[in-house]
Formats: structure tokens, C-alpha cells, sequence
């Protein structure tokens, strides 16, 4: 099996599995941070953004050879100046219902603000796009998002 090794939220892991694991079975299962979360495993849903170098990316569809080398950043290192904004955010617009969807959403948001520090409608539509939420918190998504863009 061959060894590679990420940087994930500063730390660096090495880990040995196979070539085209993604790096969210590596982020879940070999380094033991669940907080990302599998829903489609296809791209589809969201449920699994991480950033790779600050930009947000399915860890679904990542290969492990794609993020090796690589700073990479999970829900539960979003303790930047924007991902502390948007958590704050999340809990004082109540956000989250079942709550499965939403470190992915989380992770989308904080790719925006950090490209848009002041977004519009538009472009957290866009932004948000391909993250699918089955309860339906859109709107409070969007209100949590203008709310942490105005603390800036
Ligand atoms: S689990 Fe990766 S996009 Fe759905
Ligand atoms: S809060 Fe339940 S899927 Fe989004």
C-alpha cells in the first residue's frame, strides 16, 4: 500500500491506502475526523466540501493522490477569523435542523467570504448551489451568511 501524507488542519498525517481512496474515507476513517459527512459520494450533495488549499472541494470525488502534499482544512478546523464568524452565525440564525448537511454547508460558506467578504443574494446562491440540504434550511443559510459577511 502506498504512503502518502496531508497537511489537515495544520497537522500533518501519513497514511497508507490505495491510490484512488478518497480523501474523505482518509479524513473519516484513517485520521478519525467525522465531521465531514458521505451523503452521495457522487458529487452531488455537498454533504462531504472540505477546502484543499482554500478552495472548496467534494472530498467524495478527491482522490487521496490528488489532495497528497496538500494543506487541507475540515469543519473542525474552520477556527479562522471567517469559519468562527460563520459558526457564531449559524447558531444565532438557528440554522442547522437534522444537521447532516451542514458542516458541508458550512465549509461552502466560508470559500465564499473568504473570495466575497461582502456577498449578494446571487452570489451565495451560486456559491451555495451544490449543497443540498433535505430540511430545507436555505433561507436561514443565506440569512446566516449575510450576517457573518456584516461582522467583517
Ligand atoms: S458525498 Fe460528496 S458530494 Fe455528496
Ligand atoms: S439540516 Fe438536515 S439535511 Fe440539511
Amino acid at each position: 500500500m502506498p504512503s502518502f501524507t496531508v497537511l489537515v488542519n495544520g497537522r500533518s498525517h501519513t497514511v497508507d491506502v490505495a491510490a484512488d481512496t478518497p480523501l474523505l474515507w482518509v479524513l473519516r476513517d484513517s485520521i478519525g475526523l467525522t465531521g465531514t459527512k458521505f451523503g452521495c459520494g457522487m458529487g452531488q450533495c455537498g454533504a462531504c466540501t472540505v477546502h484543499l488549499d482554500g478552495k472548496a472541494v467534494r472530498s467524495c470525488m478527491t482522490p487521496i493522490t490528488a489532495a497528497s502534499g496538500r494543506k487541507v482544512t475540515t469543519i473542525e478546523g474552520l477556527a479562522t477569523e471567517h469559519g468562527h464568524r460563520l459558526q457564531q452565525a449559524w447558531v444565532e440564525e438557528d440554522v442547522p435542523q437534522c444537521g447532516y448537511c451542514q458542516s458541508g454547508q458550512i465549509m461552502s460558506a466560508a470559500a465564499l467570504l473568504a473570495a466575497h467578504p461582502k456577498p449578494t443574494d446571487d452570489d451565495i446562491d451560486r456559491a451555495m448551489s451544490g449543497n443540498i440540504c433535505r430540511c430545507g434550511t436555505y433561507s436561514r443559510i443565506r440569512s446566516a451568511i449575510h450576517r457573518a459577511s456584516q461582522e467583517v
